[in-house]
Order: C-alpha cells, then sequence, then structure tokens
C-alpha cells in the first residue's frame, strides 16, 4: 500500500519534471517530436480589434463571385460562394494603419436567411501579430447587429488559438457597395517556441 503510494508520488514527480522541462526537437521529425513532447505552455488572452474594408464592385473590388446560386430565384442567393481578400486597417478609415489582409471564403448558406458560411484567414503583416495568422469558421448572419464567430486556430504567435469574433457592419455604402466592417475578436493563445528555429535540450 506505502510502496504503491510512494511509487505513484515519484512517478508524478517526474511526469510533472518533465512536462514542465518539455523540449522541441529540431529537423524533420519536428511534428512527431513536438507531439512527443507536447505541455503546458502558458495561455495568452488578448482582444484584438480592427476594420475590414469590403469592395463589392468596381475594378478594385476585394470580393468576387465565383459560383452563382444554382437556385435561380433563391432570396438569399442558396449557394453562392464568393472569394474576398480585405484590407484590414487599424480604424474604419480606409487610409488607416494597414495591418493585413483578411481572405477567405463566403457560402451563402441559409434557405430562408441571409446568413453565410464563412471561412477567413486574418493574416497580419504589421504590427505585434506580423507574421502570424488568425482563423475564423462560423456563421454570419449578415443582418443581425452583432455577428458572433468562432475562431478556431492560428499560426505564429497564435498557434493553438481559439476563441470567438464579434463581427458588425460599421458602414456599407449602397451606391458604391462599400463596406466597413468591424471585427472584435477574444482569443487565447498558447506560445509555443518557434519549430524552425529552435533547439532546445531534453533536460529532465
Ligand atoms: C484601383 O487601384 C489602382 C491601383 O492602386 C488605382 O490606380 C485606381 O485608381 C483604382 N481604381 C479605383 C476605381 O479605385
Ligand atoms: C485616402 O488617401 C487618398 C490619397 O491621399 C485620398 O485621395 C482619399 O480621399 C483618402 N480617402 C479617405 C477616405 O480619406
Ligand atoms: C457613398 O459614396 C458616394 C461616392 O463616394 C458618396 O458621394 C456618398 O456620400 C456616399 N454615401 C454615404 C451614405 O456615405
Amino acid at each position: 500500500m506505502g510502496k504503491i503510494s510512494i511509487l505513484l508520488l515519484v512517478s508524478s514527480f517526474f511526469f510533472l519534471t518533465f512536462s514542465s522541462t518539455c523540449a522541441i526537437a529540431k529537423g524533420h521529425n519536428e511534428e512527431k517530436s513536438w507531439s512527443e513532447a507536447f505541455c503546458p505552455y502558458k495561455e495568452t488572452t488578448t482582444e484584438l480589434h480592427f476594420y475590414l474594408q469590403d469592395v463589392l464592385e468596381g475594378p478594385n473590388a476585394t470580393v468576387w463571385e465565383v459560383v452563382k446560386s444554382p437556385i435561380s430565384n433563391s432570396a438569399t442567393s442558396f449557394g453562392q460562394i464568393r472569394v474576398f481578400d480585405d484590407l484590414i486597417t487599424q480604424t474604419p478609415d480606409p487610409n488607416s494603419t494597414k495591418l493585413g489582409r483578411a481572405q477567405g471564403l463566403i457560402t451563402s448558406a441559409d434557405l430562408d436567411v441571409s446568413a453565410y458560411n464563412m471561412n477567413i484567414n486574418f493574416v497580419f503583416t504589421a504590427g505585434r501579430y506580423k507574421g502570424s495568422t488568425l482563423t475564423i469558421l462560423g456563421r454570419n448572419p449578415i443582418n443581425n447587429v452583432d455577428r458572433e464567430l468562432s475562431v478556431v486556430g492560428g499560426t505564429g504567435i497564435f498557434r493553438m488559438a481559439r476563441g470567438y469574433a464579434i463581427s458588425n457592419t460599421h458602414s456599407y455604402n449602397v451606391s458604391t457597395n462599400y463596406g466597413i466592417l468591424e471585427y472584435t475578436i477574444y482569443v487565447v493563445y498558447t506560445n509555443v517556441p518557434k519549430v524552425n528555429n529552435i533547439e532546445m535540450v531534453m533536460d529532465a
């Protein structure tokens, strides 16, 4: 009885020691090494806030239809697929600081109301998240004021990200078909060190 308890205590001690000094090996086996060495890296919570410049027509449009709705009289354009590459800016002003691009697909996926199935990769090219991406996959009922979409992952700084985004239409000019969309993102991510240039030693 006592021996088993001590054994358990000793093995959990080694397990904890190992996990707190876990490591990532470099080289071609890095995926395998990474999963073997998975350990409780620190989580960080952040709120991001920015705007998307959504240009729906003209030569410099950033949203383009690639598949028409197969249903000619669909009020919700069911089945339509559009691809977009919107500029991300710090404020609603299109001339404000450029933070990156929001790229993805908009699929009209609701027969009754205007709601999209959206995939967005936010590609940050400036600021503290430069070089990192954040990915959204979610339902966007476009006529609602605040739409909640889920954050399902990320790269770079945002490895292991999860969270949610609140999206709303800041403004929409019907004559120019120019929309400015506001995004507030609440995200938790895990600061897994960069694998490509990491060189750590298993010292447990
Ligand atoms: C489209 O973009 C080009 C290059 O930036 C610019 O010269 C042109 O004025 C733009 N056209 C419109 C209609 O905004
Ligand atoms: C952005 O800057 C361009 C060039 O300076 C200017 O022509 C345009 O009016 C500006 N747009 C806004 C919304 O301020
Ligand atoms: C829409 O854009 C046009 C052309 O730039 C502009 O004259 C008009 O004032 C804009 N409308 C609104 C509501 O901002």
